[in-house]
């Protein structure tokens, strides 16, 4: 009789609060940056820990880190579960860790049976999903889907003038075992496990959010320019001050964007200004923004409406503004196949959920542009995340993996 797997939640707990100490903060929280010295030693435990099972070691030139568990047929494509290692600068210990650790979970409650699956498993750990140190995020997983290339990155500087190149360099040589397969290896399907990083499924009582659907992201970089002056003797008729023209454009848009859309998201994460002397009018203001909407059309209309709002501030200051996209990702659907799927594996596990749509970017959107792929949220407390409090209560992280493994081994018959 072949014995079902099963979760062993201790050892997840374990591993969460040991991968939690890589790069921890002071307030309790993760700073694990992508390709960083800290992310080079998660990752550097992960494929330790699967070497140690048995499991194979492999990673592409973007550095997504792959540890595979044979099945009965090579020729088969790999069921793909995981997530990524990174973290924000001040971020939580489940962003991500959770999914990843939690499918490596799976991976292991599969081998404690010794259970023999068709196709293999493979965990994987994407690279750099944030994207707050190297812009964009979901990196790793754009390039697996041939959405991007490795050199499309060669020019990529972090805010600390880091070069993307060479830590990408370092990180992959940092692991000198583990065995080079090329970018886009097929695969059968893909499911990943998550923080809702939302309010909805603890204030509901929910176990498990099964996500349909991302909605869309645009990044922007907007910089005002005018002339920079003596902060004492020039008169407002004199100034030409980016600064005043980049608050009035933002009043502007935090007042009509947001109040209007109940759907729409507007972000200004961050906010600088040149020469940044406190007695100088700044020659140069440039800001970041973050802008989501679950409908296309939409977000191309939030995006025009920022342009346009800008360049009008400009011109009031007789300033001039210029914009770029840094990336731009558009809301996408996940495979009803999949969701079913899980829909069927948490009736089974008689958990709570809910179908719900994630208002956060994820890889798996990337992936599902590739073969079929869906998502699982579990609750966080108070829904908080990209924050040094962000927790998970540990029954609902158990039972979390325990609908991961549930819903894979689902996807695999
Ligand atoms: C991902 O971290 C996001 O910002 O949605
Ligand atoms: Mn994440
Ligand atoms: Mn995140
Ligand atoms: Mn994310």
């Amino acid at each position: 009789m072949r014995l079902r797997p099963e979760i062993c939640g201790e050892r997840l707990l374990r591993r969460l609060s040991d991968f939690a100490e890589i790069g921890r903060t002071s307030a309790g929280g993760v700073n694990r940056q992508a390709l960083s010295k800290e992310d080079r030693a998660a990752r550097h435990l992960l494929a330790d820990l699967a070497r140690a099972r048995g499991f194979k070691v492999f990673q592409d030139p973007i550095a997504n880190l792959f540890l595979r568990r044979e099945g009965r047929n090579p020729m088969r494509p790999p069921m793909l579960i995981g997530s990524h290692l990174d973290s924000q600068p001040t971020g939580g210990r489940f962003d991500g860790a959770l999914g990843t650790l939690a499918a490596f979970e799976v991976l292991e409650a599969v081998e404690d049976q010794g259970y023999e699956t068709e196709a293999a498993i493979e965990v994987v750990a994407w690279t750099n999903e944030e994207g707050s140190r190297f812009t964009p995020g979901v990196m790793g997983s754009m390039t697996f889907v041939g959405a991007a290339h490795p050199n499309d990155f060669r020019s990529v500087v972090s805010g600390e003038g880091e070069s993307f190149s060479q830590e990408l360099t370092a990180t992959l040589a940092a692991l000198p075992e583990a065995i080079m397969r090329p970018l886009g290896t097929p695969i059968s399907a893909y499911l990943e496990l998550h923080i809702e990083q939302g309010p909805s499924l603890e204030r509901e009582g929910l176990a498990a959010g099964i996500v349909t659907a991302v909605q869309g992201t645009r990044w922007l970089t907007v910089t005002f320019s005018g002339s920079a002056g003596h902060a004492g003797t020039t008169s407002l008729a004199y100034r030409r001050d980016p600064m005043v023209a980049a608050t009035l454009a933002l009043n502007r848009l935090q007042m009509s964007i947001m109040p209007q859309d109940d759907d729409a998201r507007l972000t200004v994460g961050r906010f600088s200004a040149h020469p940044g002397s406190i007695n100088a009018i700044p020659d140069r203001v440039t800001f970041t923004i973050d802008i989501r909407h679950p409908d296309a059309s939409t977000l191309t209309a939030i995006d025009a409406s920022v342009r346009a709002t800008c360049e009008e501030a400009a011109l009031s200051q007789q300033c001039s503004v210029g914009i770029s996209t840094s990336f731009d990702m558009p809301p996408g659907w996940f495979s009803k196949v999949m969701t079913d799927r899980i829909e069927a594996a948490a009736q089974a596990l008689g958990l709570p959920y809910k179908r719900m749509i994630s208002g956060a970017f994820h890889d798996a959107l990337f992936v599902a542009r590739v073969a079929p792929a869906a998502m699982i949220f579990v609750p966080c407390r108070d829904g908080i995340s990209h924050n040094e409090a962000e927790y998970v209560e540990p029954a609902d992280v158990i039972n979390g993996a325990r609908l991961l493994l549930e819903a894979t081994l689902g996807c695999m018959l």
